[in-house]
């Protein structure tokens, strides 16, 4: 049995988007544990976008402790409102950040990061986690990463 989610590569990003977020409602319906589930998420998104990283912070009190990931080893745990990361807790909204060397706040968990993506997982009022992508290139997130992560985010916050 093949447990592969993939899609093909010569499809857009958007088209690719549009097939993987069914999938993956459908391996997270299949399975109860949040970390599992997270830590496929990843491995889904990490192997059909080649992004450099692709991960979870979460959490817990006051800080972000590093959740399931696909990359290189990171940064283990972010304080209250630093970092893209915090910054994205703080403002309960996306953050597209097209050149990390020119925002100042940004940790360097990996010296080959160029741009970075950062959506929360809203549950009720609340930021539970939130999703971090990082990539090798400069400029290489826009609206339609934006859009569907966020609808990725909801299908987070929808599991119990
Ligand atoms: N760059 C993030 C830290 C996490 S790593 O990218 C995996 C930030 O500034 O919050």
């Amino acid at each position: 049995m093949d447990f592969g989610v993939s899609v093909d590569q010569s499809l857009s990003k958007e088209e690719k988007y549009d097939q993987i977020l069914p999938m993956v409602k459908a391996v997270v319906g299949a399975e109860t544990n949040l970390i599992a589930n997270l830590a496929n998420i990843a491995a889904i998104f990490k192997y059909n976008f080649h992004f450099h990283w692709f991960g979870f912070y979460i959490k817990e009190r006051n800080s972000l402790v590093l959740g399931p990931f696909q990359g290189p080893m990171a940064c283990t745990r972010i304080a209250k409102s630093k970092g893209v990361c915090g910054a994205v807790v703080d403002q309960k909204a996306s953050l597209i950040v097209p050149d990390v060397n020119k925002f100042v706040a940004h940790i360097a968990c990996s010296a080959v990061t160029q741009s970075e993506i950062v959506v929360p997982v809203i549950k009720g009022h609340d930021v539970i986690m939130v999703i971090d992508v990082d990539s090798e290139h400069l400029d290489h997130f826009d609206s339609t990463d934006q859009k569907h992560l966020e609808e990725l985010a909801l299908i987070i916050a929808s599991l119990d």
